[in-house]
């Protein structure tokens, strides 16, 4: 597996795991075991780099994944990296499925995550921590200060930002130098392609989550597909509803038909995409099926040329696409 650099030297495999849906918003979580055979077989692919954050769980279980993760992965902590994040609540009178989010970095409630965190991973140090959204009542360079702080106490080593804007990276930045900004990006949601020259400028990792658009440009979706109403964020995204699989369908069957030219899976394709557009992103596609990890990490052995990906990049321009989920509400 080959390996990248986010920052200035947090080293991690080229393809990430991201383990929200052994927890949190892809219906039912894991079980301890089905988690185990996952992740042990994640680490044994060469799998260096795992997502996970603080509101990762059930309403029975709100930490249900930074527990697993603290427990299974424990025997390889000098292998990999974890990253997580804070800073972050659900709206609990929320009644969707997706409860909005309410963003807090106050700056004791900050050191109180990480500590949980730290204790729940059952690590001396986090690898990565990232504020899961900004909140817009605490200027982000207080936020950077305490981050600064936790690094001088060696309670974290790295930080970043997810969902993070120009003007928030550049102020968080001259405060404490971050490593990554984890954002949203897919061949349905390239918002963000703009800040690829900025974190360049400024040598900031892009952790690219949900990059397979939830799922949904595996091509393994179609009209019968049914996702759980009260677990299952699918059962709310455009991309997933049945009119969204109609105007998906142009995209669908010529992302199948590159796939096939370059015999790939339509996963490894927007995988590869990514890869070879910004050698300082790292994308994390989510799974819990041994099969679907293999397929994912082989993803960095094909190759696109930058002829490949300008085609692609302008087919994306012009192909119809319907709307994609972007996220749950943030209210504060
Ligand atoms: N910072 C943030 O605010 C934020 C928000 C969302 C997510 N994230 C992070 O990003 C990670 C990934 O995002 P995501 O899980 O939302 O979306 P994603 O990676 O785009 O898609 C995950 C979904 O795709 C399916 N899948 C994965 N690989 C596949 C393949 N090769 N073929 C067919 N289906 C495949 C998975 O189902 P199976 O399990 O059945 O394979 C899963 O339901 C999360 O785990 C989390 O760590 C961060």
């Amino acid at each position: 597996m080959s390996k990248r650099i986010l920052g200035r030297d947090l080293e991690v495999s080229s393809i990430g795991l991201g383990c929200m849906g052994m927890s949190h918003a892809y219906g039912r979580p894991s079980d301890k075991t089905e988690a185990k055979n996952l992740l042990a077989k994640a680490v044994d692919l060469g799998y260096t780099m795992f997502d996970t954050a603080e509101v990762y769980g059930t309403a029975e279980n709100p930490h249900h994944n930074e527990t697993l993760l603290g427990e299974i992965l424990k025997p390889y902590r000098n292998q990999i990296k974890i990253a997580t994040k804070g800073g972050l609540h659900f709206d609990e009178n929320s009644t969707v499925v997706n409860k909005n989010l309410v963003p807090d970095s106050r700056p004791e409630v900050l050191k109180k995550s990480v500590e949980d965190s730290l204790q729940r991973l059952q690590m001396n140090h986090l690898d990565l921590y990232y504020i899961h959204r900004v909140d817009p009542t605490i200027p982000i360079e207080e936020t950077a200060g305490v981050m600064k702080e936790l690094i001088d106490q060696g309670k974290i080593t790295h930080w970043g930002i997810s969902e993070a804007t120009e003007e928030i990276i550049r102020r968080a930045h001259k405060v404490c130098p971050l490593t990554a900004v984890q954002n949203r990006y897919s061949m349905m949601y390239r918002n963000y392609e703009s800040l690829f020259p900025v974190l360049k400028e400024l040598q900031i990792g892009f952790v690219a989550f949900s990059p397979l658009a939830n799922g949904f440009l595996t091509c393994r979706y179609d009209e019968y597909s049914t996702f759980e109403k009260s677990t299952d964020y699918r059962s709310i995204m455009p991309q997933f509803s049945s009119a969204g699989i109609v105007e998906n369908q142009k995209l669908i069957e010529w992302l199948k038909i590159i796939a096939a030219e370059k015999n790939a899976t339509p996963a490894q394709i927007s995988l590869a995409w990514m890869l070879a557009k910004n050698p300082f992103l790292v994308p994390i596609p989510g799974t819990r099926n041994l099969k679907r990890l293999t397929e994912n990490i082989q993803a960095e052995s094909i190759h696109l040329s930058v002829e490949e990906v300008t085609e692609i990049d302008d087919m994306l321009e012009h192909i119809p696409m319907s709307q994609v989920f972007g996220g749950s509400i943030v209210k504060k």
